[in-house]
């Protein structure tokens, strides 16, 4: 990983200012991008960067017990439906005409205590909305000179400070998205994958990045986030967005608020994006981002779907690595949420509440070699959550587990379990081989959650 990010480094800042096709070759997609910059690779030590009071580990607890959080991707592609800001920088569509979406944002049924409602129903403990995309539209009340919805669409008004408000009201915390990319900014170099405005013009660049800094200031000081969600880190090294500045500013206003990993090494916790990580990640805290369908914002043509069961899955195997997930929901033009993404959320929410115990305050669980499916353990290491997604022919097994068993339980029905020790003979420090029983009729219909309590914090034989 150091590798890759010292190449990345050197790509990026050789001949800083350069922020324009040099460093963003036209065949590049932000996919291949971002995989390889999804970790963050810490260039210096945070706890020297704007020292705080409050450790990182303080700073980060409320994410790494909020398990689930709602991503909300809103803007003015909504209108027609395309592609967030890459339809007009692919040139898929030009700049002039994606713009005139702007008369079209109408956001007629914007109801946040129904987004709010809803985000609570899912089980999510916090939110993370676009306050402004690559396309450089603001959705709250900026006092730059730039787009905003407030200013140029029919919506007239800031967005973003009522749902700061009921995500406040029902003790959900408030993660903002902003994109560092503006190519909408006369004075950013890039306006499209072919278009670049200037090549190295250091006056320009500074420009932009005082507007840049400002706007980031704004939102900060407007709203006082639980945490700030950059992206379009990729286009410029940290010294070009001076990152180090703005993690400064930011924890300067607020000590307490986290930063994702998409600030070029100055975040706190990593990012992968819809590529759900095969193995536990080395980085304490992390946060895989998914979309519902294909699309993160509105597009009425995708259909494709996670089915409620599949995102469940998804999940379980997130928390079970230690992780979260956002999950991403695309309001249209008008605020309305998918049928199909309000059904998702509603499934979820119902199975977490159901299997609550196995999600919250859990740590990740046990290594797949002592058991082949996700599991979670207690936060004092003295239950083990195993999830089951199919019904199994006999017992399920575990090894290596040299605790004694106490008790085991479907959690969710309370049904007690029988557990059967084989291969343990009185004379011998090894662990035995675990069976435990899940009758047939106790299973979940999307997930069985069994609790097995252990004699004291877990033992695994190494
Ligand atoms: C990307 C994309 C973007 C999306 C985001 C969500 O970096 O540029 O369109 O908003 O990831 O993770």
């Amino acid at each position: 990983m150091k590798t890759i990010w010292v190449s990345l480094f050197l790509l990026f800042s050789t001949g800083l200012m350069q922020v324009n096709s040099q460093s963003l070759p036209s065949d590049v997609t932000h996919e291949n991008l971002i995989n390889q910059l999804q970790f963050p690779v810490y260039q210096e030590d945070m706890s020297l960067v704007a020292p705080s009071e409050l450790s990182l580990e303080e700073r980060m607890k409320w994410f790494k017990d909020a398990k689930l959080g709602i991503f909300i991707h809103w803007g003015i592609y909504a209108v027609n439906g395309i592609s967030e800001s890459w339809s007009f920088f692919n040139e898929y569509v030009s700049h002039e005409e994606y713009m005139k979406q702007l008369k079209g944002f109408t956001a007629s049924n914007y109801h946040p205590e129904q987004w709010v409602e809803l985000i609570e129903r899912s089980g999510a403990h916090y939110a993370v909305i676009t306050t402004k995309h690559h396309d450089g539209v603001a959705l709250w009340d900026t006092k730059q000179n730039h787009y905003s919805v407030v200013k140029n669409t029919p919506a007239g008004r800031d967005l973003i400070s009522p749902l700061v408000k009921e995500l406040r009201k029902k003790n959900i915390k408030v993660g903002l998205y902003y994109s560092l990319i503006d190519w909408s900014y006369p004075d950013y170099p890039n306006l499209t994958k072919n278009i670049k405005r200037y090549q190295n013009d250091s006056v320009r660049w500074e420009n932009f990045t005082r507007f840049n800094h400002a706007q980031i200031k704004e939102i900060s000081k407007n709203f006082s986030p639980d945490l700030i969600w950059f992206d379009g880190d990729w286009e410029a090294s940290a010294e070009q967005w001076k990152a180090r500045q703005i993690r400064e500013l930011l924890l300067k206003d607020n000590p307490e608020v986290i930063l994702n990993s998409r600030l070029q090494g100055y975040g706190d916790y990593a990012t992968p994006e819809n590529g759900l990580p095969v193995s536990r990640p080395v980085e304490p805290y992390w946060e895989l981002c998914m979309t519902t369908n294909d699309s993160w914002g509105f597009q009425p043509g995708d259909k494709n779907f996670k089915t409620s069961t599949e995102v469940i899955q998804i999940f379980v195997d997130c928390i079970s690595k230690g992780g979260n997930l956002l999950l991403d929901i695309g309001p249209d033009a008008t605020g309305t949420v998918q049928q199909e993404q309000v059904q998702i959320l509603t499934d979820l929410g119902d199975w977490i509440r159901k299997h609550e115990k196995a999600v919250y305050h859990t740590q990740a669980g046990i290594p797949s070699d002592c058991y082949y499916g996700p599991s979670t353990l207690s936060e004092d290491s003295t239950i083990l959550y195993l999830f089951l997604d199919h019904q199994p022919n006999e017992g399920i097994m575990l090894k290596g587990i040299q605790n004694e068993i106490h008790r085991a339980w479907v959690l969710g029905n309370g049904t007690r379990l029988d557990v059967k020790v084989h291969n343990k003979p009185y004379w011998s420090s090894k662990p035995g081989l675990i069976f435990i029983d899940v009758p047939k009729e106790t299973l979940d219909a999307r997930m069985t959650v069994v609790a097995v309590l252990l004699d004291g914090k877990i033992r695994i034989e190494k």
